[in-house]
């Protein structure tokens, strides 16, 4: 295990989450259906009524099989997933009491949830529930400026007397069944808030009262930052960009961050989306992420009949056959100590359990890499894919040479090569 390198513990411990690094993020819902963005019924202004009509009696995922889906993940290398148990658009995977927009409506005729649950942690995955604080659905969810009727005058006439007290209470039994019917559950991740005109946040959301429960039924969760409360959450979620830098609090304290990013744009199943990034992409999107003390939460939108599709299995196998070799530098690890600069084109990470440094090399440089700050520091080098002995010359006074590492002409054969330096105590 590696030891506490990460600041001090403000909510639960977050210790087993700092040191997996890297988790899958699943978007399903009946948007996978229209397979074209989990906010077409947003973007094309559909009423609630229509896409229920539309789609809840369709959705039909006769392919399902949460095993496989668990086995591609934990092969990947991810060691915790997070599951859109509701997402905007309403609609429930798991069967509530509390409402008939449940896929146990559906011609799937059960809980979707629960065998997911049990297929994750059969493969030694944690457990995270996204719920979607926002509900397109609900018929006391009032109208704002997000809702599929936001245009329509009459509706928002109509429907001007929608109390949302009445739809808090309604998020709030339903986070009660999530975090009560599917034993423990690791991660809690509310999506999202936009506090101010035409908007909502935590006064809607009553999440003072809300945090405190999911706190109480499940002492130990880490809880995302979207609930619009003030205070250091218990991680911070930077969602499709990299920070520039580790994230700090107000006072500079360095935060627990998750970055979460999609394959390519959509985070639903997106059938005609061209933007795939590449397996070396996503590959290095990790390696980024945890050079700066973060993890990355990656996405698959699974489609209606319940499958991963042929581009997501792709990348899955590219993220499998990589972190087989490379899982080392991922695992445990965090941002290199101050002082210690990753050479051109490279990027850092850093073990403190065991003291190795790992450079990745996003080019592969001709003969010698150079390590101008790691004068003294380095007792052994090595390739990590294959443990093969790395000539390590430290700087020399007189001939006027940093410290550096020879390199054979041709790079290992994987799609991110990376060094792996014994460091002296
Ligand atoms: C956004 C989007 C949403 C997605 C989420 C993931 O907030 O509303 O579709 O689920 O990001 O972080």
């Amino acid at each position: 295990m590696a030891k506490k390198t990460v600041r001090k513990q403000v909510g639960p411990d977050t210790e087993w989450f700092v040191e997996a690094r890297f988790g899958m993020f699943i978007h399903w819902g009946l948007y996978a259906l229209g397979g074209r963005h989990e906010w077409m019924m947003h973007r094309e202004k559909v009423p609630p009524d229509v896409y229920e009509q539309r789609y809840l009696a369709r959705f039909n995922p006769d392919l399902y099989d949460p095993r496989e889906w668990a086995r591609l993940a934990r092969e990947a290398g991810m060691k915790y997933f997070v599951i859109t148990t509701k997402h905007h658009e309403g609609f429930c995977l798991f069967d509530s009491r509390h409402t008939d927009y449940k896929a146990p409506n559906t011609p799937a005729g059960r809980d979707l949830i629960a065998p997911m649950v049990e297929a994750f942690r059969a493969e030694g995955l944690r457990v995270g529930f996204y719920y979607s604080l926002i509900d397109w659905h609900h018929p006391d969810f009032p109208i704002d400026k997000m809702h599929p009727l936001r245009e329509d005058q009459a509706a928002r006439e109509r429907e001007k007397g929608r109390d949302v007290r009445k739809y808090a209470d309604y998020l709030h039994k339903q986070v009660r069944e999530l975090l009560t019917n599917y034993g423990r559950i690791d991660i809690m991740w509310f999506d999202f808030s936009y506090p101010g005109p035409d908007g909502k946040g935590r006064d809607d959301w009553q999440s003072e009262k809300l945090i405190e429960m999911v706190r109480r039924l499940q002492p130990g969760i880490i809880v995302d930052n979207r609930l619009d409360l003030p205070g250091e959450p218990d991680f911070v979620t930077p969602e499709q960009f990299i920070p520039p830098r580790w994230p700090t609090d107000e006072e500079g304290r360095r935060q627990v961050w998750e970055a979460c990013h999609t394959f390519s744009g959509s985070w639903g199943y997106h059938r005609d989306e061209a933007s795939w990034k590449s397996v070396k992409q996503c590959i290095w999107l990790l390696i980024d992420c945890v050079s700066k003390g973060g993890n990355l939460l990656m996405n698959v939108g699974p489609t209606a009949r319940g499958q991963f599709d042929d581009r997501a299995r792709e990348r899955l196998a590219g993220y499998a056959a990589w972190m087989k070799q490379h899982g080392r530098s991922i695992y445990g690890c965090t941002a290199a100590p101050d002082g210690l600069a990753a050479p051109e084109g490279t990027k850092l990470t850093w073990n403190p359990a065991s003291r190795r440094m790992y450079v990745h090399l996003l080019t592969y440089p001709f003969r010698n890499l150079h390590l101008p700050t790691f004068e003294g520091r380095v007792q052994y080098a090595q390739f990590l894919n294959d443990a093969s002995e790395l000539k390590f010359t430290d700087a020399d006074a007189e001939k006027k040479t940093p410290p550096m590492i020879e390199l054979p002409p041709a790079a290992p054969r994987v799609e991110v090569p990376v060094i792996e330096l014994f460091m002296k105590a």
